[in-house]
């Protein structure tokens, strides 16, 4: 896909991996929707990027500020080219010291916005339109003290793998990104340390492969070759690194 022009929806703009894939979208000649709850953030994009960027500030926890954010988006952009489904946290911790209410909360985040926003978004998307998810390499790979995070992008993954076969007769493709450790505000928030015996990369590298991924429109994407091997042998590795990896 000519990214030249083409109108999207990005969830989770206003930092991290989502702030980083902003700049290259706009790069690209794209018209964004920028959706995230912090209004500074959205304030500073709008004054970096002006008309290419269209920003809302939207609680996406709120089924109605997720219709919100779509109508908003197909009048300003006149249709739609493009879903990115970034927006999400984590929680780390015991799932037994983890209230129930916290758990639920991250799920309708990391898995029923997601949904929604796709059931809401395909009316307006455009013959070969795209619907991309930041997914994670912990779909393959379950983290002990990430249970509900875990359990979230597995869920994730394979409801969009699923969807995406439904979606191919309307000529819309579904493309799922797995990135690894990233270095953001993730972990802060998620009340957790980087995850100790792994690597990080940074969101500028997570950003230029989602990117990559809407160009060639390919369907499953690793930001790197170590994690497409570690991916395909997670029915050895999912075992062995939920014991080793705390
Ligand atoms: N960092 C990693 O290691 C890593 C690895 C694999 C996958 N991922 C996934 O990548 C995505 C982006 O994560 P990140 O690392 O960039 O984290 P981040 O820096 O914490 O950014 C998270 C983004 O999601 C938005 N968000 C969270 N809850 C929201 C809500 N209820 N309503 C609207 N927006 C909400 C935040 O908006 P506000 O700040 O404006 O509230 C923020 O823009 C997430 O789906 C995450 O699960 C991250």
């Amino acid at each position: 896909m000519d990214l030249q022009g083409k109108g999207i929806i990005l969830t989770g703009a206003t930092r991290g991996i989502g702030r980083e894939t902003l700049k290259l979208l706009i790069e690209e000649g794209a018209k964004v929707v920028a959706v995230g709850r912090d209004g500074k953030a959205l304030r500073e994009i709008k004054g970096t990027y002006g008309d290419a960027v269209f920003p809302v500030q939207a609680d996406l926890s709120d089924p109605k500020q997720r219709e919100r954010v779509v109508g908003m988006a197909a009048e300003v952009l006149g249709g739609l080219d493009v879903l990115i489904n970034n927006a999400g946290f984590g929680i780390h911790g015991p799932f037994l010291e983890v209230p129930e209410e916290k758990m639920r909360e991250l799920f309708e985040v990391n898995f029923w916005v997601p949904i929604h926003l796709t059931r809401l978004s395909v009316p307006f998307l455009r013959g070969g339109g795209v619907v991309l998810n930041v997914v994670s390499m912990i779909a393959f790979v379950p983290l002990q003290r990430w249970a509900i995070y875990s359990a979230s992008k597995a869920a994730l993954r394979s409801f969009f793998m699923a969807v995406r076969e439904e979606l191919r007769k309307d000529k819309i493709k579904v493309i799922n990104v797995y990135p690894s450790v990233t270095r953001t505000d993730f972990f802060n928030r998620a009340g957790s340390e980087r995850i100790r015996g792994t690597g990080s990369v940074p969101p500028e590298k997570v950003a230029k492969a989602i990117v990559k991924a809407l160009k060639h429109e390919k369907e499953e994407v690793f930001v790197s070759f170590y994690d497409g091997l570690l991916a395909r042998l997670g029915f050895l590795a999912g075992p062995i690194s939920v014991r080793l990896i705390r």
